[in-house]
């Protein structure tokens, strides 16, 4: 099992660069099932779950290539024939966003038959909003051996109002509407880029839609859709996730080939910390921190609010900061993992809660540390980033599901970072 070996201490300097958004490619990738056509999309991520949802697509008959380096970071899919519109338990316990190809699988076979996704370490992350938007539009849902099987001879567009702001909710339902027949209205919509994203890639396969990006979605269903080149939005948390590094590293990183324009909430945060954040280009940022960081309070929301994928991220630059740092999440019921790690490095957190407490800033100490999750080990990284020493992190395979070669990006910048196979050749390497 992987681990890093990070030695703090180093200041991060010079331009780094952010892969395709992987939340945005699991549905971009899921839409293809929608057509017979073949779909080419560009910039997609190297990361773990991409991999699990190139396997989820070609277990149920869809050929699909990937390939990075020369290929470009492309994968051309063709769901030409989909002999077993199955997503099985095998997969979808690895990857609770397989349930990404529930609306798809409906709309274009008339069924889907869906193992459960289980819950994860964030929270419970139950997908009954998904199967209500899907009842309405006239499927028979039903579950049986941990599975759930959705029928319907053809979808029928419905008016749909969410009792809770779902980014996968809207995503999954919005892929069922553009081929119901007649239209349908969503309300209280997910207004994330990566909902913008799918649409844009619906849009370009001949979907009619209207409202992507706001909480108010129109959809006219159409009878079939056509292939399309889309290139996926870079990745919005990544790029927050090496603007919090440039900060708590006190250092002066660029980060390159992002879209500020989704990332207003976590640029303000850190401007409120004092840190300095210059918009360079429609692609570009630059962050800066020199002098003393001051706390801030964080409350995460949905987009365009704080995002929670970059609250485990900020509580590490919020040990950093003078002051009392109030934390809130109010997305997931359990994404303080992080915590009882960085207070293992020496960290001042008290939890009550979703509300978390940070007393900075204190210096932290170098220790091995246990990731959790994907963006508790991004959090962790960060902590070891400027804490004094080696720090050892493991079960580092969190990160590999959504962070493309991080190390590698990290150490471009000047971080001292390596992964390790297992911690002896990291003794022998290190020392
Ligand atoms: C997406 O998860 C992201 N994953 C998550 O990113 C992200 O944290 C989350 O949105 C919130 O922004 C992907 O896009 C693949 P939700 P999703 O449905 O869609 C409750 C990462 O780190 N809910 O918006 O699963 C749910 O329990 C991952 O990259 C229901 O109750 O999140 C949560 O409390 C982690 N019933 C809230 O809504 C439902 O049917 C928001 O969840 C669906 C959701």
């Amino acid at each position: 099992m992987d681990k890093f070996v990070v030695r703090g201490g180093n200041p991060l300097v010079g331009t780094i660069r952010v892969s395709g958004a992987k939340n945005s490619a699991l549905p971009c990738m899921a839409a293809a099932i929608l057509t017979e056509d073949e779909v080419t999309l560009e910039n997609i991520p190297q990361v773990q779950d991409i991999e699990t949802e190139r396997k989820l697509l070609a277990s149920m008959g869809a050929e699909v290539e990937l390939g990075y380096g020369r290929a470009q970071h492309r994968t051309t899919i063709s769901c030409k024939t989909l002999s077993d519109p199955v997503a099985k338990y095998e997969i979808v316990k690895t990857m609770r966003a397989s349930s990404l190809v529930l609306g798809p699988l409906v709309a274009r076979c008339g069924m889907a038959r869906v193992a459960m996704p289980g819950g994860c370490a964030i929270g419970g992350r139950p997908i009954d909003l998904h199967l209500k938007g899907l009842e309405k539009m006239g499927a028979v849902i039903t579950q049986e051996h941990g599975y759930l099987e959705a029928r319907a001879e053809r979808l029928k567009g419905a008016h749909i109002v969410f009792d809770k702001i779902t980014v996968t909710g809207t995503e999954d339902l919005l892929m069922a509407a553009v081929l119901a027949e007649g239209e349908s209205i969503f309300e209280n919509c997910a207004r994330e880029p990566e909902v913008t994203d799918l649409a844009a890639m619906l849009v370009g396969m001949g979907a009619q839609i209207e409202g992507a990006g706001t909480a108010t979605i129109r959809i006219h269903g159409v009878q079939k859709l056509h292939g399309v080149r889309h290139r996926i939005n870079p990745d919005r948390i990544e790029a927050g996730t090496f603007l919090v590094a440039g900060a708590i590293t006190r250092g002066d990183l660029i980060v390159a080939n992002c879209n500020p324009a989704h990332l207003g909430a976590v640029i303000g945060k850190l401007q409120e910390a004092g840190a300095r954040v210059d918009i360079l280009s429609a692609d570009t940022v630059r962050v800066r921190a020199d002098g003393d960081l001051k706390a801030t309070d964080i409350s995460t929301q949905e987009y365009p609010g704080f995002p929670t994928d970059m609250q485990a991220q900020y509580m590490a630059l919020a040990t950093q900061c003078e002051g009392v740092s109030q934390v809130r999440e109010n997305i997931f019921e359990n994404r303080f993992m992080h915590v009882q790690e960085l207070v293992r490095m020496g960290a001042n957190i008290a939890v009550d809660g979703r509300s978390a407490t940070v007393r900075g800033r204190t210096e932290l100490s170098a220790a091995a540390v246990m990731c959790s999750d994907l963006r508790a080990s991004a959090s962790l990284v960060l902590a070891a980033l400027v804490a004094n020493g080696e720090s050892i992190l493991d079960r580092v395979y969190h990160m590999d599901r959504g962070y493309e070669r991080i190390e590698e990006k990290l150490r471009g910048v000047g971080a001292q970072i390596r992964r390790m196979g297992d911690i002896f050749s990291a003794r022998e390497t290190a020392e």
